[in-house]
C-alpha cells in the first residue's frame, strides 16, 4: 500500500500508544488483554476497517492488528481511538518477528485480507500464505483454530489454497464469488475490498481450520 508520507506521523502514533503493544526486551508485556481467551489476529490490517467494524461486532473477542507501516497503521489507530472500541491493540511490524513473539497457541482466528501477491515466482516466499508463514501460524493458532483468507487475486488463491492443503489445514467455506455467495450476509469489507469490487472484480475467499 502506498501512501504520501503522513504530518508528524510519529507524533500521532505515540498519541495512540495506549493502543499499541511494543515488544518489551523482544517480548510481549503481560497485559490482562492478552490473558483473554478468545484473541483474534489480523495481519496486514492497513487502514483498519475491517478489523474496527469486525471489533465492534464481537466485543467478546480482543483484537490485534499488525501493520508493518507507520504511515498507514496512523490511520487504522486513529480509527480504533476516535471510535473508542476497547477490544482492539496494534502491533507495528513486519509479521515475521512478531509472530514469533507471540504466545504458542494463544490465537483463536488470523485474518489475511487482501494480502501483497508477490506475483514473481523468485518471491513466492514473501506471500503471507507461504507454508513459511503458515508454520509460523500453526504455532500460535489454538488446535482449533482457522485462518480466514480473502483475496481478489486469483493466481495468489489458487497457490494460497495448494499451500494451506499441503500444510495440513482443512479448508471450508472456499468461494471465488464471496459477495454473490452465501457468506456475503455476515462479510465485514476491507478499504481494498470495497475498491474491488465497485470494479466488479470477484472476491475469493477461504476459512482453514488445523482440527
Ligand atoms: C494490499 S494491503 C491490504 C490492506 C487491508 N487488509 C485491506 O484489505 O484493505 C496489504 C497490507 O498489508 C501490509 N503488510 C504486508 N506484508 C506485511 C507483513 N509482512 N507484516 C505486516 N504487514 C504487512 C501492507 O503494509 C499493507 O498495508
Amino acid at each position: 500500500m502506498r501512501m504520501r508520507k503522513k504530518k508528524h506521523a510519529d507524533e500521532r502514533i505515540n498519541a495512540c500508544s495506549d493502543i499499541i503493544f511494543k515488544l518489551e526486551n523482544d517480548s510481549l508485556p503481560e497485559d490482562e488483554f492478552l490473558s483473554n481467551a478468545r484473541i483474534h489476529l489480523e495481519i496486514g490490517c492497513g487502514k483498519g476497517a475491517f478489523i474496527c467494524e469486525t471489533a465492534k461486532r464481537n466485543p467478546d473477542i480482543n483484537f490485534i492488528a499488525v501493520e508493518k507501516i507507520p504511515n498507514v497503521a496512523v490511520t487504522a489507530l486513529e480509527r480504533a481511538k476516535a471510535e473508542e472500541i476497547p477490544n482492539i491493540r496494534f502491533m507495528i511490524g513486519d509479521a515475521s518477528g512478531i509472530c514469533e513473539k507471540l504466545k504458542e497457541h494463544s490465537i483463536e482466528r488470523l485474518y489475511l485480507n487482501f494480502s501483497d501477491p508477490w506475483p514473481k515466482k523468485g518471491y513466492a516466499k514473501r506471500r503471507l500464505t507461504h507454508r513459511g508463514f503458515l508454520e509460523k501460524y500453526k504455532r500460535i493458532l489454538k488446535a482449533d483454530g482457522a485462518i480466514f483468507f480473502k483475496t481478489d487475486n486469483r493466481p495468489l488463491f489458487d497457490f494460497s489454497l495448494e499451500e494451506l492443503a499441503e500444510s495440513g489445514f482443512r479448508l471450508e467455506a472456499v468461494t471465488n464469488d464471496l459477495h454473490a455467495s452465501e457468506y456475503a450476509e455476515n462479510n465485514v469489507m476491507t478499504e481494498y475490498e470495497k475498491n474491488f469490487s465497485s470494479q466488479g472484480i470477484p472476491i475469493n475467499r477461504v476459512e482453514a481450520y488445523l482440527d
